[in-house]
């Protein structure tokens, strides 16, 4: 475990986050390098010795140049979905032939960097983005390995902002026109077309979907390779989800794995999968101090130092995160109150109605699971300066990025 307590004091690995606090603040984004390396190990060692794949991590999730050289190092690849995404992948020493380029609207710009960066390839969105990225190849005088990517109809069954594998969402291509688009691509000139791929949503908790658009794409390569296109390579997205409340029933890595492992033998195929949440979110949590307190009418706010600035889940897809005080203390009352941040917005929550044991002006909590899309996710609404980040590696820990100062808040303005 990443985060327990000990002698009623919550840690992170060996430190104490009342440390990390005193030290660097708050809020504060902390993340635990054993909890992410056992992730991305547990999603490596999962596949079958004889079954060729790259773990590509969904950058999105959490881009902190500490997070990803340290997944780097384990071997990584890398699944980008901007120029941005590709400048912090290499600055962070990721290897850019296993990096994939997923995205709806890539522009040229963006293609050419990546080409001439020689990225692994691109998973294409559109019959638009092929031709740009042909001629884009052409002019460098290169060849650039395309995947299509394809909407195989599956409801994930997750939150609709996060829901990408039915028709009516912009992802992919309509499977059923899949074929015709293989024909035009290969008769493009400087395409390498070797690969499908294919990403239907995100938390998922019920692994049944993802593995019924497997089953689709996984036809589509037979129908392919009857039709003479040569695919070597399948690329199966992300999604699986996490237990943010503590009775969601989680899948588990190596079951899904070990399910990938039982469809993919003996079809010769390199497989590409691109877990983001899964990865990072349990290894991250947000450390805010309590503000004050309020009751208006019968209900009780406790006001804290983060806000939905610096994690928009809960206001964007009313997530649950769990918020544990960082210190227990015995024969503490229970409450039920809204925890929210100072931000002028009633979307401005962090868990409403929530039972909580209650806490002091100026105690500690720590809102779990908070390492996947959130400080990537945060913004300087109400000009407040993004949270610091650190990382914790055993006993020791560092800040991987510093607290904004009002100055940042003002350096890009004239
Ligand atoms: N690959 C593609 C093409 C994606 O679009 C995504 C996520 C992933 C991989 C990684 O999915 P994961 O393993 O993390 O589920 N902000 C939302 C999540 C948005 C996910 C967008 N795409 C949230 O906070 O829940």
């Amino acid at each position: 475990m990443s985060f327990e307590y000990r002698n009623g004091s919550l840690y992170c690995e060996s430190v104490p986050l009342a440390e990390i606090a005193a030290s660097a603040g708050t809020p504060c984004y902390v993340y635990s390098t054993a909890g992410i390396l056992s992730r991305f190990l547990e999603y490596d060692s999962s596949f079958d010795a004889n079954q060729p794949h790259t773990v590509c991590y969904a950058v999105k999730a959490n881009s902190n140049l500490s997070v990803l050289r340290l997944l780097a190092q384990a071997g990584a690849g890398f699944d980008i979905v901007s120029a941005g995404e590709l400048y912090r992948v290499l600055r962070a020493g990721g290897d850019p032939s296993q990096v994939v380029f997923s995205g709806v609207g890539k522009t040229f710009a963006e293609i050419d960097y990546a080409l001439k960066s020689g990225i692994h390839s691109f998973n294409c969105e559109s019959e638009t983005e092929i031709e740009w990225i042909s001629e884009c190849a052409t002019r460098q005088g290169k060849e650039a390995r395309i995947a299509l990517r394809v909407n195989p109809d599956v409801d994930a069954a997750t939150h609709p902002y996060i829901s990408t594998g039915l028709k009516e969402n912009k992802f992919g291509i309509d499977i059923a026109l899949a074929e015709e688009a293989y024909r035009k691509a290969n008769a493009l000139p400087g395409l390498i077309v070797d690969s499908v791929s294919c990403h239907i949503g995100s938390q998922i908790l019920n692994p049944t979907s993802m593995l019924e658009a497997v089953d689709r794409v996984l036809a589509l390569i037979e129908r392919l390779r009857d039709q003479g296109v040569r695919i070597t390579h399948v690329d199966l997205g992300g999604g699986l989800g996490i237990a943010y409340k503590p009775n969601d029933a989680t899948p588990s890595i190596r079951e899904y794995i070990g399910q990938l492992n039982a469809r993919l033998a003996g079809r010769n195929l390199h497989v590409a999968v691109e877990p983001g949440r899964s990865l990072v979110a349990e290894s991250g949590v947000l450390l805010s101090k309590v503000i004050l307190h309020k009751h208006n009418g019968s209900k009780l706010f406790t006001v804290i130092d983060a806000a939905m600035n610096d994690l928009m889940r809960p206001a964007l897809y009313q997530a649950h995160h769990e918020i544990q005080p960082v210190h227990q203390h015995q024969g503490r009352d229970t409450v039920t109150a809204d925890i929210v941040g100072p931000v002028c917005e009633s979307g401005d929550f962090l868990a409403k109605d929530r039972q909580m044991p209650s806490v002091e002006i100026g105690e500690l909590l720590a809102i779990r699971d908070a390492g996947a899309y959130g400080f990537v996710m945060s913004s300087n609404y109400n000009s407040r300066p993004r949270a610091a980040e650190v990382l914790v590696d055993g006993s020791s820990w560092k800040i991987v990025r510093e607290r904004e100062t009002f100055e940042d808040l003002i350096q890009n303005e004239l």
